[in-house]
């Protein structure tokens, strides 16, 4: 589809799209609902093939901060920001374009707030900040190790109704991609006793984290076969879909990764497999909790970890309800979300 037809047929609020000369590169900022507070989203960079999947890109990861703040009913919008690059920059260039995103977002006033996403880790955040009081990731730092933390809460929940206990010892979990959130998931699940079987596209960093844990190591490619009770995508979006789905060889799907799936429709195809899939939106919030109510909102770091680990409780009710009535969890979780998004913000 062309960017034309792409903004026309979307359904989210506004875009701003913005081409940068110097680095070839386009900026997308994709406002997807205000309707619960203010549009937060991080900003993610990479090279795409086209710009256009970098707007479509951006339009489901806004969609899916829309998800994200109502799944978890947090008083805030869902937007996104994609920086779309044609091929890769230097140091000096990355810098230049990142000051100029943050030039950007300041401009819109205050409309629209980031922080970190695949490509733009906390040292990046740093750089946009240097032009815009509108991006988090300050000083609550960075948000993986708390995302890390409702994933591993969520992998609680997934064991619970899986296999009747929330005792991770002894299952073995698969974590596709050991970034800022895989590598301090995989210490967590360590710690509870799981055995990890690791798998990154680099492999000198599968390597090094294998041997602290005395984990196995997956080739990128085999990860779909390998045998597993959770399989934690931590990596890329579109992971779960027709052909990988087929070959999975796990009892539940739980990972950080945004827009696991590659449609809605393969929620339904885990179902049929019988396996148990956490909706990511759910199990991705706890860099979302953190940041804005650490920089935000004036929570403590107590209170914003207990309200990462009540991600437990909230898949234990998502898990109950699509159970009874013979659903995918992901139903049962849009559903939950959008009484929220029909309520509208919560009274304070
Ligand atoms: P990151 O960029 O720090 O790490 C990603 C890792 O995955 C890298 O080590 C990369 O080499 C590896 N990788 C990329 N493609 C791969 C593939 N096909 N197979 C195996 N490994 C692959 O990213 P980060 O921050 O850890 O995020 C991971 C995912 O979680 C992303 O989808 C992101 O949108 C999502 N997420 C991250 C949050 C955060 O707090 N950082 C919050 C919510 C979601
Ligand atoms: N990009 C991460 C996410 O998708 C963390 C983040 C959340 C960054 C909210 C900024 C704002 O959840």
């Amino acid at each position: 589809m062309s960017i034309n037809e792409l903004i026309k047929g979307w359904d989210g609020e506004y875009l701003v799209v913005r081409y940068e000369r110097a680095a070839e590169a386009w900026i997308f900022i994709a406002v997807h609902s205000t309707r619960l507070g203010h549009p937060t989203g991080g900003t993610r960079m990479k090279v795409y093939d086209a710009p256009e999947e970098g707007l479509r890109d951006a339009q489901r990861l806004a969609e899916g901060m829309t998800y994200k703040w109502a799944g978890i009913d947090f008083g805030l919008g869902g937007g996104k920001a994609v920086i779309a690059l044609s091929r890769p920059l230097d140091e000096a260039e990355r810098d230049r374009l990142l000051e100029r995103h943050g030039a950007l977002i300041e401009s819109l006033g205050g409309a629209f707030s980031t922080g970190a996403d695949l490509g733009v880790g906390p040292e990046l955040i740093e750089v946009i900040r240097r032009r815009t009081r509108y991006a988090l990731g300050g000083s609550a730092g960075d948000p993986g190790p708390y995302t890390s933390l409702g994933v591993f809460s969520g992998c609680r929940a997934v064991a619970a109704e899986a296999f009747g206990s929330r005792d991770l010892a002894g299952r073995t979990v698969l974590i596709q991609g050991l970034g800022d959130v895989g590598v301090p998931l995989s210490r967590r699940l360590a710690e509870a006793g799981a055995r990890l079987k690791l798998a990154d596209m680099d492999a000198a960093r599968a390597r090094d984290l294998s041997g602290q844990y005395g984990a196995k190591v997956v080739a990128p490619e085999k990860v779909y076969d390998e045998a597993c009770d959770i399989f934690a995508p931590c990596a890329v979006g579109g992971v779960l879909n027709e052909k990988t789905i087929a070959r999975l060889s796990c009892r539940a799907v739980c990972g950080a990764a945004n827009n696991q799936l590659e449609f809605d429709d393969d929620a339904e195809r885990l179902h049929a497999r019988r396996i148990l899939y956490a909706p990511d939106f759910i199990t991705n919030a706890g860099g979302a909790i953190a940041l804005p109510g650490l920089e935000l909102m004036g929570m403590s770091e107590e209170a914003v970890l207990a309200s990462i680990e009540s991600i437990e409780g909230t898949l234990g009710e998502i898990f109950r309800e699509a159970r009874k009535n013979d659903e995918s969890p992901l139903r049962a979780a849009l559903r939950r979300a959008e009484r929220v998004l029909e309520r509208g913000p919560a009274a304070r």
